[in-house]
């Protein structure tokens, strides 16, 4: 059988990256988009250190841009006759607290995670319809999961993605397509430095929450990040399997992060947060 076609978002870094060498070193073609060609050069490097230049066909794509996004599914489907993985890997986190963050900020966090992961998955849709089979892979989080201060843009991004995935999946596991949740936990990759957009406000000494703010960014610097291989290698895993789960945690830390607020007392779960992020202390 000729190569599986692969489509994926947001490859100039981290798990996009890392997922579209993965993959092709699998022996799928991949199709790796993003949304500025000028930052291909370090998937181009990966690509031919893996010897797979030849299976990773690097396009461009801002998931926020609705037309580009038909065109790139139309001319994917012309040019390989099929996809059969998406993965929705394109994001970027709004950090700062709830108070300060604009409704303009947070509704461009929604536009790329949660609304650019939608109109992704409704173009290709009707491809796999067609073919009757294809696997629809979400990069949510274990913020999808569970809430995390400062992160409150984030969490309604990924919260939003895991409902919508998980009703998607009972409508189209009968035409024989899977839809599936990766929630990693932290993983090394750019979303914590050029990926976090600190919100306007909460960048200025005038917030209200601008010390507690600068406590917790020491706090999430520290937080140990595991090496991002992982998310690409469980992505392949997932997309090889023919029955796959609706949900992947990957990562201790995920896991240990959602048994404690699924086992302990919520009064208790908040408490040790609050402790952990320091965010308690006044002011
Ligand atoms: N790393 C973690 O700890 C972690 C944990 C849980 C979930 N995630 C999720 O993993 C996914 C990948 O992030 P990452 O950790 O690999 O971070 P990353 O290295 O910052 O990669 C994010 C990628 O998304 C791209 N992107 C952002 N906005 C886009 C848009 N509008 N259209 C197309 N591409 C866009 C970025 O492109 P540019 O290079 O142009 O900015 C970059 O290629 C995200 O959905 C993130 O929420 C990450």
């Amino acid at each position: 059988m000729a190569n599986k076609i692969a489509l994926i978002t947001g490859s100039s870094s981290g798990f996009g990256l890392l997922t579209s060498i993965e993959l092709a070193s699998a022996g799928y073609h991949v199709v790796a988009t993003m949304r500025d060609l000028s930052r291909r050069a370090k998937l181009d490097q990966a690509a031919a250190a893996a010897g797979v230049t030849d299976k990773v066909d690097i396009r461009a794509l801002d998931v926020t841009h609705s037309r580009d996004i038909a065109t790139v599914v139309d001319t994917v489907v012309s040019d390989y006759g099929r996809i059969d993985v998406l993965v929705n890997n394109a994001g970027f986190a709004v950090a700062g607290f709830a108070e300060d963050i604009k409704l303009e900020e947070l509704r461009l966090q929604l536009e790329t995670n949660f609304f650019g992961t939608v109109a992704m998955t409704k173009a290709v849709l009707p491809v796999m319809r067609q073919q009757g089979a294809g696997h629809i892979i979400q990069i949510s989080s274990i913020v999808g999961l569970q809430g995390s201060a400062t992160l409150s843009s984030y969490a309604a991004s990924k919260h939003a993605l895991e409902g919508w995935s998980e009703s998607l999946r009972l409508e189209v596991k009968p035409l024989g397509i899977q839809v599936v949740l990766v929630e990693p936990g932290a993983f090394d990759t750019g979303i914590w430095t050029q990926g976090a957009h600190m919100g306007e406000e909460s960048k200025k000494s005038t917030s209200l929450n601008f010390k507690r703010s600068l406590r917790m960014r020491e706090v999430i610097r520290k937080i140990p990040k595991a090496d991002p291989i992982a998310v690409a290698r469980a992505i392949v895993a997932i997309a090889e399997n023919p029955r796959p789960k609706l949900r992947y945690l990957v990562g201790r830390d995920a896991k240990i992060q959602l048994a404690m607020k699924r086992l302990l007392p919520w009064k208790i779960y908040e408490k040790m947060i609050a402790n952990f992020l320091k965010i308690d202390q006044t002011p």
